[in-house]
């Protein structure tokens, strides 16, 4: 890529940058050296104008509704491959030959088991903690379970070891603690699953009881769109703390503290009790949607808007879609199924969503299928996270691999007193008095 330049003016001085272009041609200013040349640091209140790194995982344009991993269209991926081939590419960059998919399916197998004193650890935590709090315990807690997993500086052996590691814990973790909480005798993983049917048969298997293919395939279609998406909220968490050398199981620990919010993950399980509530309510939907436009309202439409996409979530599309499929293959009528397409259809007829660019987004549709496939609310944003794990570890080996990685260490612009002197206890002025 050229490295063409940009003048910054500050007063009567001139800072010339080096503008970056990426393979698609996204353009960066590089303002690395900017503060030592000008004393000028820059302002972007939720990173919507800053890029923390240079990426070669995903590729979103959210002008144009297009999400690719490591090149290759989610449409592409979520038609044709499966969710282990997936995660394999993320995590290396490549698509698996037939051996090397065999070898990481296999490593990932091995490790499918949660060591017992895991399981009475899990079991010792209280009832009503949400399944996220219990993986981020979990998460951080196997670092004790496997220390082999931990090293500041991890070689390229010991990396891959604790990636296939987690990829099987996570699993187990999941189905494990759903067990616990509703009191069922706990399910071992059972290599002769691929990973999807695997983590279903450890959640919900009776006996042994085959897994129904179709529910596998939208389990493992629903993973792949959860795979990865570039920087946002969690990833960039995973990899600020990966910055200062915390070891990968605490890393990821705060990318699934960072996916718990409505915000960001958590919005799948915002969703679903949103359409329980407006059909609670009758089902009368626009109502809703004055609500969300009133700023005097604090509802907000969940499962609409997103600070990349401006168009639609081409993941979106694809669950709305599959949730006909599903559903009907399922033999199961959810009434606010109607009610989420009654919403989009009205919002995209709206001039609020519209000049505001407000699609559905990946977790619109999602909990819809995760309800249909038996899977309790609670659990909604630990699917994300079993799908997001590939994307959180490709981002953190990217970083670790990366010989230029730095702490990340963002700075600020202080807006607080100054000149403060201290004062002793007895002549403070009370709070009302104020200075
Ligand atoms: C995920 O970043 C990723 O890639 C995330 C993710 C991934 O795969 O990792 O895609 C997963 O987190 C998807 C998003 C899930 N969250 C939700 O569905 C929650 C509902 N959506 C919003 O809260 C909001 O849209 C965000 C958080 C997603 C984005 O927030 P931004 O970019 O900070 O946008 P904003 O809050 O500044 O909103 C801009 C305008 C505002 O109105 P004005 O002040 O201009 O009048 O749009 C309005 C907002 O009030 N708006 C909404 C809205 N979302 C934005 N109004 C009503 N309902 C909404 N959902």
């Amino acid at each position: 890529m050229g490295a063409d330049k940009a003048k910054i003016v500050v007063g009567d001085q001139t800072y010339e940058v080096d503008i970056v272009t990426g393979t698609e041609g996204e353009k960066a200013l590089d303002i690395g050296s900017l503060r030592g040349r000008s004393g000028l640091v820059t302002l972007d209140n939720g990173f919507g104008n800053t890029g923390s790194c240079r990426s070669s995982v995903t590729f979103l344009n959210g002008e144009k509704g297009v999400l690719k991993y490591r090149g290759i269209p989610i449409e592409e991926l979520a038609q044709k491959s499966h969710f282990l081939e997936v995660a394999f590419l993320l995590i290396e960059g490549a698509l698996p030959s037939r051996e090397e998919l065999d070898d990481f399916a296999q490593r990932i197998a091995k490790n499918s088991h949660l060591p017992e004193p895991f399981k009475k650890m899990m079991a010792s935590f209280p009832q009503k903690m949400h399944p996220m709090g219990a993986l981020s315990c979990g998460t951080v807690a196997l670092s004790a379970f496997f220390p082999e997993g931990n090293p500041p500086d991890p070689s390229a052996e010991q990396r891959a070891k604790a990636i296939t590691l987690l990829l099987g814990q996570m699993k187990a973790m999941i189905a494990t603690y759903y067990r616990l909480r509703v009191g069922k005798e706990l399910r071992d993983s059972d290599p002769g699953f691929d990973y999807s049917s695997d983590f279903f048969q450890m959640m919900f298997g009776e006996g042994d009881r085959d897994v129904d293919p179709e529910v596998a395939k939208a389990l493992d279609t629903l993973l792949i769109l959860h795979g990865d998406h570039e920087q946002n909220c969690s990833t960039s968490s995973v990899r600020m703390v990966g910055s200062g050398k915390a070891n990968l199981f605490s890393s990821v620990a705060s990318g699934i503290n960072a996916l718990w919010g409505p915000l960001h993950g958590g919005a799948n399980e915002a969703v679903i009790d949103m359409l329980d509530e407006i059909l609670a309510d009758g089902g009368g939907y626009k109502k809703f949607l004055a609500k969300a436009k009133d700023k005097s309202d604090p509802f907000r439409l969940m499962g609409f808007g997103h600070r990349v996409y401006k168009n639609f979530d081409p993941r979106a599309k694809i669950i709305k879609g599959a949730c006909d499929t599903v559903l009907s293959k399922l033999g199961v009528h959810d009434p606010v199924l109607d009610i989420a397409k009654g919403l989009e259809e009205e919002a995209l007829k709206d001039d609020y969503f519209m000049e505001r660019k407000l699609y559905p987004n990946v977790d619109f549709y999602s909990g819809i299928i995760y309800r249909a496939l038996g899977i309790p609310t609670d659990f909604f944003t630990p699917m994300f996270v079993l799908g997001r794990l590939p994307g959180w570890l490709a981002q953190w080996k990217e970083l670790r691999e990366d010989p230029k990685m730095r702490i990340g260490r963002p700075r600020q612009i202080y807006m607080g007193k100054t000149d403060e002197a201290y004062v002793e206890m007895g002549v403070r002025p009370p709070k009302s008095e104020g200075p």
